[in-house]
């Protein structure tokens, strides 16, 4: 083999930035689903005559987004893709953003091109992640359909077609959802309830963990949902605030999604150092479950 060539390091300017509102991970998809309707901004920078770098752009109706993992710090050479078994995977062969460049590339919907601001559809790039470039989708470029597509094609035959589990929340934990959405317009139950019919097993790259015997957390950004798995049924007990309270109370510590919203869940629900363990809570009695959900 011959001697490599010493790579320079390079150095990239950002040339605007993502408002997609996304402050956490969890609120953002592994992959822009189609099927949402949404719109995201790009905001180009100024003074850099990036209006007229965008002529003739509106004519497509996808877009390519290159960009900068910027919230990841580190690689791991094999990953926990979130889909399918709990099985570790080579990186290049995922879409992870722990990588040792942490380049993201993302088709788009293109909805609209005002000056230097792009509208565009679903997207899965966090709040104020930088973007590098952009390049129109050309279908005869870009798009292979009958490629194969390794270890996803296997992992896929399982996850197409109906969920598997059906999720159901309990009194207490519907009384929690309607309380943040009325209170402090969170949601992430439709998230939630998506990832848990799916697959509700223990899983790193999903944050989902044993919490006892019975019960099991998963990790949705700011918050828990603690649940319960019985053959095809899941039942959602309670929704809680995921960081404690010494955390929350700590003016130093920058960041915290929704920190507000937490500290008052905490102190309506009594959540004890921001574990909710009894399902017991004044005004809502635990019992029968009221709604059932299957996501479409
Ligand atoms: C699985 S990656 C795929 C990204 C891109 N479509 C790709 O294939 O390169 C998408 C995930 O990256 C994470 N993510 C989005 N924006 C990020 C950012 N700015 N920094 C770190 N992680 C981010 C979110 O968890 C999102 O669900």
């Amino acid at each position: 083999m011959s001697e490599p060539i010493p790579a320079p390091s390079l150095t990239l300017h950002p040339i605007g930035y993502v408002r997609s509102g996304k402050q956490v991970k969890f609120q953002t998809l592994h992959q822009p689903a189609e099927s949402t309707e949404e719109r995201n901004l790009i905001e180009l920078l100024p003074d850099q005559d990036y209006e007229h770098a965008l002529r003739d752009l509106a004519g497509f109706s996808r877009i390519w987004l290159v960009w900068w993992f910027h919230k990841n710090p580190n690689w791991r050479p094999l990953v926990l893709p979130p889909r399918g078994p709990a099985q570790r995977r080579g990186l290049f062969a995922t879409r992870s953003p722990h990588r040792p460049n942490p380049i993201g590339l993302t088709p788009v919907k293109l909805l609209g091109v005002e000056k230097r601001v792009l509208i565009i559809g679903p997207c899965d790039l966090m709040e104020g992640t930088p973007v590098f470039d952009i390049k129109p989708y050309i279908p005869a470029y870009d798009s292979f359909p009958d490629s194969a597509a390794g270890w996803t094609d296997e992992v896929d035959d399982g996850f197409d077609g109906p969920p598997s589990f059906t999720v159901r929340l309990t009194p207490l934990a519907l009384a929690h959802a309607d309380w943040l959405r009325t209170n402090w317009k969170v949601d992430f139950t439709a998230r939630l309830l998506e990832l848990l019919s799916r697959d509700p097993t223990v899983h790193r790259g999903r944050r989902i963990r044993r919490r006892n015997e019975s019960q099991f957390v998963i990790g949705c950004g700011a918050w828990r949902a603690v649940f319960r798995v019985e053959t095809e049924v899941v039942e959602i007990d309670s929704l809680e605030a995921a960081y404690p309270l010494r955390f929350l109370g700590d003016a130093e510590r920058e960041g915290i999604p929704d920190r507000n919203a937490q500290l008052a869940f905490i102190a309506r629900w009594k959540q004890e150092k921001g574990v909710t363990d009894s399902p017991t809570v004044r005004g809502v009695k635990p019992g029968p479950t009221t709604r059932r959900v299957r996501p479409q």
